[in-house]
């Protein structure tokens, strides 16, 4: 696996591969890299000549500092990992390296599907992982951007923004990996207590009893209550939101029938460690 850190050198060796016709393929993480990251360099590596992979812990992107100092950082094991997948080209920038004096990332209008759940709770949030995104992908300039469902509202914006720049790089999202009892995999579950990571696989279990409430009877509003009435019984667990959306705009729904694409997306404290997860109900 070839390591750079600098942008210029990346972009000389890519530049290259690109004029050989080989095809690239991108999966951008900000390490503490699981089976969920795993799983997408190896969907980028059978789908591309080569695959780059992507370590940067981007500070814009956290609304909370302390996130940010806790955030796992374990570029040991990232690195044997990637090297087990026989992942071809790391990217480690530094900060200045990814925002140099003078960068300028343009703005982009996401309607009100930057407004709602983690854009609503995480102000600041998705202005820090476009800024981001834009950026890396103008280096790596890849065929194709791959990313996970987990972060549903993520790789959502993420395709509004190709679409108003007429990028060319084909967004790719790869399903949610989940532990064997159902648990979301997520870079934070190592900060979970022993308890609190006992009672996780709650969330998974509550979205995937969405469907059945619903077909029982309770209307979409009903149901969410009802799943966040759940959640809340356990100690520690506290639901931040749990919003029955459409799953192209990411607004509320009164009922199933409103739209042809269907998600249950949810953020639940679980003492100070904060998980996502979404299920789709149609689609
Ligand atoms: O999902 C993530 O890990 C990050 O938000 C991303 C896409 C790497 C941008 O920093």
């Amino acid at each position: 696996m070839l390591l750079f850190k600098e942008v210029e050198r990346l972009q000389l060796y890519l530049e290259k591969k690109r004029k050989e016709g080989l095809t690239i393929g991108y999966a951008p993480t900000m390490g503490a890299l699981h089976q969920g990251h795993a799983s997408l360099i190896k969907k980028a590596k059978l789908e591309n000549d080569i695959c780059v992979c992507s370590i940067f812990v981007n500070p814009t992107q956290f609304n909370d500092p302390k996130d940010l100092e806790k955030y796992p950082r374990t570029e040991g094991r990232d690195i044997e990992m990637l090297v087990g997948l026989e992942n071809d080209v790391l990217f480690y920038p530094t900060v200045e390296a990814i925002y140099p004096k003078g960068i300028n990332i343009p703005t982009f209008d996401f309607g009100q599907a930057d407004k709602v759940m983690e854009g609503k709770f995480r102000p600041g949030h998705f202005d820090g992982v476009v800024e981001v995104v834009h950026r890396l992908l103008d280096i790596v300039q890849p065929d194709r951007l791959y990313m996970g469902q987990k972060d549903f509202q993520q790789f959502t914006l993420i395709q509004h923004m190709l679409n108003q720049m007429g990028s060319k790089t084909a967004l790719m999202v790869c399903p949610i990996i989940r532990e064997k009892d159902g648990l979301a995999l997520s870079s934070r579950n190592v900060r979970l207590t022993a308890q609190n990571r006992k009672n996780a696989p709650i969330i998974s279990k509550t979205l995937n009893q969405l469907n059945d409430w619903m077909a029982g009877g309770l209307t979409v509003k009903a149901a969410e209550k009802k799943a966040i009435a759940q959640l809340s019984e356990l100690p520690d667990f506290k639901p931040e939101y749990l919003e029955i959306v459409d799953g192209h705009t990411l607004q509320p729904i009164e009922k199933m029938s409103d739209t042809d694409y269907v998600v249950v997306c949810v953020a639940v404290w679980t003492g100070e460690i904060r998980l996502i997860d979404n299920v789709i109900l149609k689609k």
